[in-house]
């Protein structure tokens, strides 16, 4: 049986729903599935009200997910000139920077005029509502102002994470055809800095680029030498000199783009995930306010960078929805040493954070002193996301950083879910370490075997949604078959999300990882797939297999089996060689933990690679690799372990 803690006195006393509340409220969204959404719509401001609430199918010959479709609104002004009459001058946007004596406030009055002029900035380059705008960006206040002025104007962002490549950055832009890319000179983590424009430059010269992008913004940061393009690129603090600080807000549709975000999938390329406008606002809204029990004047610390959706729905929309006040970091957990973050907590009386658990690890194994060594008094609440979290880790978190008092919110959701979809509430879900725990409002989880037969109570499965939720992915950008193929066409009828998922006998659900190919490196998704391509595309490279394997502090480490090109023979300088490769191919999120060179890989007599066996292999569990007998070659295999053992 696994500890359960109830939820604190304290926190019941201030919560804004208690058990009771949770499962009432549950059961209406379930059963009034459309009017509990209607009314939920009502948290946003529309300019024109919908009048139909859902329209959806999830049948794959007629595949549609649309919601409050004929309503009208736009999000920026959601997300600030709304607040305006009430809270102009409470502080949006807290942002501290890399460098410990630096940080700043933003109230909603100056968002307001700052991200009125980026828009202005925008559309003096040429953008129009529709067009696609790559974000390359440090976390810096100007990726929110970016983000909200594209949504001000209706262009569609796509924010690629600043530890990508310029290959990868390339690949993106020539995806959705962006025309402008916004970045700065260099961004700053952990006391380095990154060359992002550098970046954006090698990107701009690959092949296809050309053909869709008009222009490069370029934010001043550090203000370090940048190699200048005159025909491409435009200073951001020149062109803000010369437009207007107002600017009116585009009317937007309900179901108009408001962003693509790229994630790796099983197979093939990253996905251009698209996310609209109506559905998506009103789902983080909701999510943020009651997952993290959120009140008004609550400061609110999401640690996540802008570049994945965490930073999307919980730095920026979610949060400026419900007019909060949200902290955005620059830096990293342990620069200039490990009490960071716990040091941001004291310094911005932070109330709720909202972190990895790549990153408890980390810290944890620093030992309690640099947590010791500062306050909290602050926190109320603690958040975790990204990938299944340790009971050990939780446990941590639990009593070291949260003194037995905050409640911890194991979020589970997806890119594509738009919002968290399981989670504990603070006043309402008594907690289970390392369980998701519940479904939110309108969320109907189910696990269902490999036949797409659901499961009764307390059991293991393929964890599948039954219906849809506002926030939910609409389609791959481009792309339409592949969003039925990869979501809706191994269990018909139902999302698939591509985890496994055990039930207890309480109902809690316990995520237990990937059932794909898709590995989550420190919370970061990389499809295995993606890497064996770059790898292979290496001219010493024959052939080649990735897979995950347990990482004390990763969650998941990146193994890679390399069949080198008749004649080429393996060392240590072409493994470095490899790793330089892949950080190019794809940026440093995807570095190998581990290079094996292997003469031949385990293989199906119909050719196809057995990685069951590989990740048995790489975990070093040789005593159960199973039935090799299938194998065309099974005397492989005793290759294979033989080096692993050298490896070692
Ligand atoms: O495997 C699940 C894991 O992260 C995947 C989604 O990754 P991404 O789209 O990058 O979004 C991450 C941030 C929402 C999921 O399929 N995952 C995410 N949160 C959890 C989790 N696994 C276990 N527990 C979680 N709380």
């Amino acid at each position: 049986m696994s500890k359960v803690y109830s939820v604190p006195k304290s926190i019941a006393e201030s919560a804004l729903l208690n058990e009771s509340q949770y499962s009432k409220m549950y059961q209406q969204s379930i059963d009034n599935n459309e009017s509990f959404w209607a009314e939920q719509a009502a948290r946003i401001d529309w300019i024109k009200p919908f009048k139909t609430i859902k329209d959806v199918s999830y049948q794959k010959d007629d595949l549609h997910i649309r919601w409050y479709e004929d309503g009208t609104l736009n999000v920026s002004e959601n997300c600030i000139d709304r607040h305006l009459a009430t809270r102009a001058d409470q502080v949006a946007i807290i942002w501290e920077g890399d460098d410990p004596s630096v940080s700043k406030s933003i109230t909603y009055r100056e968002l307001h005029v700052e991200v009125c002029k980026f828009a202005n900035v925008l559309k003096s380059l040429g953008v129009e509502k529709g067009d696609r705008v790559t974000l390359y960006m440090p976390m810096i206040p100007e990726a929110a102002f970016a983000m909200l002025a594209c949504a001000r104007i209706g262009a569609v962002h796509s924010v690629v994470f600043g530890g990508f490549s310029a290959d990868a950055l390339a690949g993106r832009i020539i995806d959705c055809e962006s025309k402008l890319v916004i970045t700065a000179d260099y961004s700053r983590r952990g006391g380095k800095q990154i060359p992002l424009k550098n970046n954006v430059d090698a990107a701009a010269e690959k092949e296809g680029v050309k053909e869709y992008l008009q222009s490069v913004l370029v934010i001043k940061n550090t203000g370090d030498d940048v190699v200048w393009n005159e025909s491409l690129d435009y200073w951001y603090h020149e062109c803000i000199a010369q437009v207007e600080d107002d600017c009116p807000a585009t009317e937007m549709g309900a179901e108009d783009p408001l962003f693509i975000l790229y994630t790796s999938g099983s197979t093939g390329k990253p996905k251009g995930v698209l996310h609209t406008s109506g559905g998506y606002l009103v789902y983080a809204s909701l999510t943020h306010q009651y997952v993290f029990d959120y009140h008004d004047g609550d400061i609110y610390w999401c640690t996540a960078d802008v570049g994945w959706i965490t930073g999307h729905s919980y730095i920026v929309y979610g949060p400026l929805a419900n007019g909060a006040t949200t902290l955005m970091f620059e830096g990293v957990p342990n620069y200039p040493d490990s009490s960071r973050f716990w040091q941001i907590c004291d310094k911005h009386q932070v109330n709720i954070c909202y972190t990895a658990p790549t990153a408890i690890r980390a810290l944890m194994r620093e030992g309690d002193s640099y947590v010791n060594s500062t306050s909290r008094q602050s926190l109320r609440l603690l958040g975790s996301v990204g990938e299944p979290i340790n009971p050990e880790a939780w446990q941590w978190y639990y009593d070291v950083v949260g003194e037995q008092r905050c409640p911890i919110v194991d979020t589970w959701w997806q890119t594509e879910t738009g919002g968290i979809l399981i989670s504990p509430l603070p006043g309402a879900t008594p907690l289970k370490p390392g369980s998701a725990s519940r479904p939110l409002f309108g969320i109907k989880p189910a696990l269902v075997d490999g036949d797409g037969m659901e499961l009764p109570g307390a059991t293991e499965g393929n964890l599948v949604i039954s219906d849809s939720w506002p926030g939910q992915m609409r389609t791959v950008y481009g792309d339409h078959q592949r969003f039925i193929d990869t979501y809706f066409s191994t269990f018909e009828g139902r999302y698939f999300t591509g985890d496994g998922a055990r039930r207890d006998e309480d109902g809690y659900y316990w995520i237990t990882g990937r059932v794909d190919d898709v590995l989550n490196i420190s919370g970061h998704r990389m499809g295995t797939a993606e890497i064996e391509s770059a790898l292979v595309a290496h001219q010493e490279v024959a052939e080649a297999a990735v897979v995950g394997y347990p990482h004390d502090i990763k969650g998941q480490g990146i193994y890679t089996f390399v069949t080198l090109n008749a004649g080429v023979e393996g060392s240590q300088a072409l493994e470095k060689e490899l790793v330089q490769w892949i950080r190019k191919e794809i940026g440093p999120v995807a570095s190998p933990d581990f290079i094996q060179f292997a003469p031949g890989l385990p293989k199906t007599r119909s050719g196809k690679i057995m990685r069951r066996i590989l990740r048995k292999i790489a975990e070093d569990d040789f005593a159960n690799l199973g039935d090799i007998s299938t194998l065309a070659e099974p005397a492989v295999v005793d290759d294979l372990i033989e080096n692993r053992k050298n490896k070692n």
